[in-house]
């Protein structure tokens, strides 16, 4: 049993095939997929997508990379977007230095915005943090003096401090495909000591595919290579590892606990 946190079903990598996607999907024991708005449009066609398939859920928000060009009106609609009872999560939100698409000032400002509306949503915010660190863990500690935070660090690929302080905030940490890699020995000292109750898996479909598929397109089914290699490296079974982070996102994003019927 597996649930992927975090996959872009709305991209261009899988219009015409995402139906046997899903059924691949499926096979391969996931149970559900939370697909993630990147803009005000990608977080509409991701409610869609919710609405068609029962195991697709949707988080609504404006990825940092695009809140240069998001407008007032755009992040009106995330708020509206945000009430419908398949949007699960806020995000992807967070702050990018690596391309420095928006400047900064713009990143936090939508940052801010997205943590305010998982508080007042109740649903949990999903940070992408590239090359950001001090300064989403600033944020983090901003946030957190108006109250707990709720949320995950997507695909977590920070330092071990990092990891300690999002714990200590009580997110969970998820990990992608990068935990496969061979260059992510540091990742992987650092996945085996994370609470167990803290962990999450997902993909990030379509990027960052497994070294089984590395530089192919990624999808929701190769889940199972990033929790197989978790629990390689935590000393526990592929079985064990799904059942809990399967249990840790179903608490995270308060998805209902009987398996899906297809
Ligand atoms: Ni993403």
């Amino acid at each position: 049993m597996l649930i992927d946190t975090h996959a872009h079903l709305d991209e261009d990598a899988f219009r015409g095939d995402l139906v046997p996607t899903l059924l691949r999907a499926r096979e391969a024991g996931l149970v559900a997929v939370v697909t993630i708005g990147t803009t005000a449009a990608s977080s509409r066609t991701a409610i869609e997508l919710s609405e068609q398939y029962p195991e697709v859920y949707a988080a609504v928000g404006v990825h940092p990379n695009y809140a240069a060009s998001a407008s007032e009106a755009d992040w009106r609609t995330i708020e509206e977007l945000a009430a419908h009872p398949k949007v699960v999560g806020i995000g992807e939100t967070g702050l990018d230095r690596y391309w420095d698409h928006t400047p900064i000032e713009v990143q936090v400002d939508w940052f801010r915005r997205h943590l305010e509306l998982s508080r007042t949503t109740g649903k949990p915010f999903i940070v992408h943090c590239r090359e950001a660190e001090p300064d989403v863990l600033a944020e983090l500690d901003r946030a957190a003096e108006q109250g707990p935070l709720r949320g995950v660090m997507h695909s977590f690929c920070g330092s071990e401090d990092a990891a300690r302080r999002c714990l200590a905030h009580g997110l969970w940490l998820s990990f992608a495909g990068m935990l496969t890699y061979k260059r992510s020995e540091a990742l992987r000292r650092i996945a085996a000591w994370v609470p167990a109750d803290r962990l999450l898996v997902e993909t990030d479909a379509p990027y960052l595919a497994p070294a089984e598929h590395r530089g192919k397109r990624n999808e929701p089914a190769y889940v199972r290579f990033t929790a197989r290699r978790l629990a390689e490296v935590r000393g526990a079974t592929p079985a064990e590892i799904g059942e809990q982070t399967t249990a840790n996102a179903r608490e995270l994003f308060r998805l209902p606990a009987a398996p899906l019927s297809a």
